[in-house]
């Protein structure tokens, strides 16, 4: 008898870890709390292979930021950032504040604040970015 419950246990113990592990489970929740974002496949673990990017501030990141966050992240430094300036940019990619906001991360406000979730391509070139060394 005692034996038995100790199984019944652990295989409960087990489920309930794989269970909060799974990443359906996290963007379900979030996509139900933001009806306005057309989908959250961001919060899903997606596989990313940044290998063939050749990816520079100039020419790839600074048009998305100007586009999606720098009327608020200027000079008054929403957030304490100023995204007209990569190197604040890269502060913010460095510290994880940046990816976890874009990918709508449990523990992140939500960026835009105004608006829908970027698309994944956008995200993609972000960590790409970030992950080839935040070249100029
Ligand atoms: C409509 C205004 C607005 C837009 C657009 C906007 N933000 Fe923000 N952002 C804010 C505000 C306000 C805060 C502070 C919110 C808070 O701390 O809860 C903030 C905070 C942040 C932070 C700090 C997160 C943290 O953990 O404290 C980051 C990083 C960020 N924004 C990134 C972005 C990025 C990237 C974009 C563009 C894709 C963007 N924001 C677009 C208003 C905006």
């Amino acid at each position: 008898m005692k034996k038995i419950s100790l199984i019944g246990i652990s295989v409960l113990l087990l489920f309930a870890a794989c269970s909060t592990k799974m990443p359906t489970s996290i963007s379900k929740e979030k996509s139900s709390k933001h009806s306005g974002a057309s989908s959250n496949i961001i919060a899903a673990n997606y596989k990313i292979d940044c290998s063939n990017m050749n990816l520079s501030f100039i020419t790839d990141i600074k048009p998305i930021f100007e586009t999606h966050c720098t009327k608020c992240h200027n000079e008054g430094r929403k957030g304490g950032y100023n995204f007209t300036y990569s190197a604040e940019i890269k502060t913010a990619l460095r510290s994880g504040q940046l990816l976890g906001a874009v990918k709508w991360q449990k523990g992140f406000p939500h960026m835009p604040a105004d608006g829908a979730q970027l698309d994944l391509n956008t995200i993609i070139k972000i960590e790409c970015w970030y992950n080839t060394g935040m070249k100029e």
